[in-house]
């Protein structure tokens, strides 16, 4: 069985395709993913949203197994933000109209971090600062649903960023269990563990029924 990831992202193919290749299933770049205009990930929730982009992408190549990731960020104490926001979250319009401070500078990832910390500033000192990343997938051919599958795991958010591994919120979230950040994880560490990997390992389980 082939699996087509409608992802741009050439580190999570490498990491589907690692994981896939024991269960003897393939994982491929999706063909002329470039070309296919990018459908708008506009949706309140992950699932929604993995759901828009398998049947976006799915009806591009028909006949295709294809599937689709969505994840980010639940901090608790700020209402699960900045949850499907978090790929924007510092460069967000807020509710109100208005933009975040620009006073925030470095890489969008960068910027992401630190308007969390700020957000979490005005927080009670001995509030709780635990999070989670949830990772929704959805696998779609021809447009049609088949199956879906998602993952998530519980952290804190650190008051500054540690490690230099990982991308996005990384450095900021500790996984107690190992007393590390994601950014302070191998490859391999975190996919064991981490919200994308749980949800793809379960996605497999459920291939075998197709
Ligand atoms: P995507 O939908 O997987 O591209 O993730 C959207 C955003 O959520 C990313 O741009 C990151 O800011 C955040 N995110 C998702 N997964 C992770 C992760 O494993 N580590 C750190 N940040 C993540």
């Amino acid at each position: 069985m082939t699996l087509y990831a409608a992802t741009s992202n050439p580190g999570k193919l490498a990491e589907f395709a690692a994981a896939a290749q024991p269960s003897g299933i393939t994982v491929l770049a999706l063909p002329g993913l470039e070309a296919i205009p990018a459908p708008a990930e506009d949706a309140a929730t992950f699932q929604d949203n993995a759901d828009i982009k398998a049947v976006a992408y799915s009806l591009a190549v028909p006949g295709l197994l294809v599937f689709a990731d969505d994840s980010g960020l639940e901090v608790m104490a700020l209402s699960n933000q900045p949850g499907v926001h978090s790929a924007r979250y510092a460069d967000r319009r807020l509710p109100d109209g208005s933009n975040p401070p620009a006073s925030l500078s470095g890489t969008l990832d960068e910027r992401n971090n630190a308007y969390l910390l700020q957000q979490m500033e005005s927080l009670p000192l001995s509030g709780s600062r635990t999070a989670r990343f949830v990772c929704h997938l959805a696998l779609a051919r021809d447009g049609e649903i088949l199956l879906r599958s998602q993952g998530s795991v519980e952290g804190e958010i650190l008051r500054s960023p540690r490690g230099a591994s990982g991308f996005g919120y990384d450095p900021l979230f500790l996984f107690p269990g190992l007393n590390r950040t994601f950014a302070e994880l191998s490859r391999e560490e975190k996919w064991r563990i981490s919200h994308r990997g749980i949800a793809f390992r379960n996605l497999l389980q459920q291939c075998r029924l197709l």
